[in-house]
């Protein structure tokens, strides 16, 4: 048949996630089941946890996805699924559950890198051609590529620590913000955007910029979380902070470290543009740069990019917020890339 529905499966960290897309990319339906509040109750995440949850709720919530674009199995053509990274325990559940439903209606499973899913599905709602450059910031990972095809990445530099989203996640958590009822719900990247937007003097806390003499693209954050960790911990003693309170310069504190994040990013992101310039990586008259993952949601970063951008005459994209975050739309976008490719192969293979 005309009719192709691609079904997507995205277990590899705490949010069960699935949604099915057709041939033009189209999304019938997506529904996310997400374990944010149970691990902010936690006080992050419990790879056990995440597991038990995963697999209450993963039949269900394919369940709801079907259920919402009016579709059986019958009508699916095929079942992308996250194959890693990601939390083991986490992404077997998910692997497991599509290996059973395609032996159950005998379907094709496309194995999917989650990264990869990250980056490609820019391309959903913007006109962006191969290559270009991306920058991949989420909880789990930092990383600069070129995105040569559907599944030809050249990677640039990496995190050789932990990752921003992490460090916005820890240091928000240090910082109490939960405390304050706005931030209750949220994460904790957002609570430190939040506040940082009601800094008054973001100046008055010295972080240094990480890397700053090596002219790789490689990222570390670990210096930038302790020297945070540091004020943080200076202002306590010096105000005497009890159990549940934050420290006055809170605001000013999350947008210190905020700059420095951006800073960094920028930094690395600039270097990878001179390397792709000096090795002919990127076309001159077709300059594409992508942020995604969930720390792309912040827009002081995604701002600061766009500047960048402007100087070097590089075309920015930006998924919409809730495909940067981890979700099942970016894993049916990534099976349906894949198997046009496939299709396109074999079209050729038959001249
Ligand atoms: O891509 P994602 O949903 O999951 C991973 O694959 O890691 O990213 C989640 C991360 C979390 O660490 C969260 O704090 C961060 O993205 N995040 C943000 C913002 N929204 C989400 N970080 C900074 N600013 C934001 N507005
Ligand atoms: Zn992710």
């Amino acid at each position: 048949s005309t009719n192709i529905n691609i079904l997507g499966i995205e277990t590899s960290c705490d949010d069960t996630g699935c949604a099915i897309i057709n041939r033009n990319g189209k999304i019938l339906s997506e529904v996310c089941h997400s374990q944010n509040l149970m691990h902010l109750r936690n006080g992050g995440i419990i790879p056990d946890i995440a597991q038990d949850l995963h697999r209450m709720h993963i039949e269900p919530t394919v369940t709801k996805t079907l259920e919402e674009a009016k579709l059986s199995m019958e009508d699916i053509s095929a079942i992308a699924v996250t194959l890693k990274p990601g939390l083991p325990l986490s992404l077997v559940i998910g692997m497991k559950y599509a290996k059973h439903l395609g032996r159950r209606f005998n379907k094709p499973i496309i194995p999917i890198h989650h990264m990869q899913a990250h980056a490609l599905v820019a391309r959903m709602h913007h006109d962006i051609k191969f290559p270009f450059l991306v920058l991949l910031i989420s909880g789990g990972h930092c990383l600069l590529a070129v995105v040569q095809d559907v599944d030809h990445f050249q990677l640039l530099g990496e995190s050789m620590d932990c990752a921003p989203g992490e460090v916005f996640d820890k240091v928000a958590r240090s910082m109490k913000l939960r405390n304050v009822p706005e931030y209750s719900t949220i994460c904790g990247g957002q609570a430190v955007e939040a506040a940082a937007s009601k800094a008054t003097n973001p100046n008055m806390f010295k972080i240094a910029l990480p890397l700053a003499e090596y002219r790789d693209c490689n990222f570390s954050f670990n210096g930038l979380k302790t020297s945070v960790m540091y004020h943080l911990y200076k202002k306590e003693q010096e105000h005497k902070i009890v159990a549940h309170e934050l420290i006055p310069e809170v605001n000013d504190l999350c947008a210190a470290m905020l700059m420095a994040t951006t800073r960094h990013l920028i930094h690395r992101t600039q270097r990878a543009m001179e390397f792709c310039k000096d090795n002919n990586l990127i076309p001159e008259d077709r300059k594409q740069l992508v942020v995604s993952g969930g720390v792309a949601c912040n827009n002081y970063i995604f701002s600061a990019l766009q500047m960048l951008c402007n100087e070097t005459n590089y075309n920015i994209y930006r998924p919409f917020p809730k495909l940067c975050t981890d979700n099942g739309v970016m894993i049916a976008w990534n099976g349906l890339e894949k198997w046009r490719k496939v299709w396109i192969l074999q079209l050729i293979s038959a001249l």
